[in-house]
C-alpha cells in the first residue's frame, strides 16, 4: 500500500514536528497488510520559526506562508488557508498535522480535508480552548484557575477552534508553586508522545 503524504503545519520552535521525524525515521509509521504507512511530505509555517531549519534538517521540503497583515483578519485566515489548501492538493496530502501551529484554518480546506486535520492543543480541551488560547497564556489560565491536573489534547479540526471529535487525551499533575513554563515543560513531553499516538491511529483510519 502506498504511504500517506502527511503535511504538517508549524508555528514556532517546531520539538513536535522534532517528534514526528523521529518517529518516522524510527519506523513508527510504517505501513503494513492492513494500512498504509505515512510519510511527512512537507512542512509549512506561518512565520518564520526553528520548525523550518528541522525540516530542511530532516531534507524535508519547507515553505514559509506568511499572512498578508494588509488584510482583514477574517480576510488574512481565509487567504492563508486558502494557499495551504492549494501546497496540500499539490502534493497529494491526506493527512494535515497542526503541530504547534499558531493560525486558524478557515474555508474550503476544512470542508476538502474533513476528518483528516489534525491539532494537538496544550490543556485538557474542551477546558482551556478557543481563540487566544496558545502557548503560556493557555498554562497561566490552568494555574490562576487551582486546576488539578492539565494535559494536552489531540483532535480533529472542525470549524470551530479547538472544537472537533478528540482522538487522545495525555495528562499531567499541576503541582504546588507550578510556574506556567515549568507546567508547559511537562506537558511539552507528553505532548510528543500523544502527537505521534495520533498519527499513528489516524494512519490506521485512513487505510488505503
Ligand atoms: C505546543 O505546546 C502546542 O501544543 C501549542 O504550541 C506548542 C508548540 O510547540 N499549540 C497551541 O497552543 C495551539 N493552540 P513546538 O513548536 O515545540 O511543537
Amino acid at each position: 500500500m502506498n504511504d500517506v503524504n502527511i503535511l504538517v503545519l508549524v508555528s514556532g520552535n517546531g520539538t513536535n514536528l522534532q517528534a514526528l521525524i523521529d518517529a518516522e525515521r524510527g519506523g513508527r509509521f510504517r505501513g503494513g497488510k492492513e494500512h498504509s504507512g505515512g510519510r511527512i511530505a512537507a512542512v509549512i509555517s506561518d512565520r518564520p520559526a526553528r520548525a523550518l531549519d528541522r525540516a530542511e534538517e530532516a531534507g524535508i521540503p519547507a515553505y514559509t506562508e506568511m499572512p498578508r497583515l494588509s488584510l482583514e483578519p477574517a480576510e488574512r485566515r481565509r487567504e492563508l488557508s486558502d494557499r495551504i489548501l492549494g501546497i496540500a492538493r499539490r502534493m497529494d496530502a491526506e493527512l494535515i498535522v497542526l503541530a504547534g501551529f499558531l493560525s486558524i484554518l478557515e474555508g474550503d480546506i476544512i470542508k476538502t480535508y474533513e476528518g483528516k486535520i489534525i491539532n494537538i492543543h496544550p490543556s485538557l480541551l474542551p477546558k482551556f480552548g478557543g481563540k487566544g488560547m496558545y502557548g503560556e497564556r493557555v498554562h497561566r489560565a490552568v494555574i490562576e484557575a487551582g486546576e488539578k491536573e492539565s494535559g494536552c489534547t489531540v483532535h480533529i479540526v472542525d470549524a470551530g477552534t479547538d472544537t472537533g471529535p478528540v482522538i487522545l487525551r495525555r495528562k499531567v499533575p499541576v503541582l504546588d508553586g507550578d510556574s506556567p513554563a515549568a507546567l508547559a515543560g511537562r506537558i511539552h513531553d507528553e505532548e510528543h508522545i500523544a502527537i505521534t499516538d495520533a498519527v499513528a491511529v489516524m494512519l490506521r483510519r485512513l487505510k488505503k
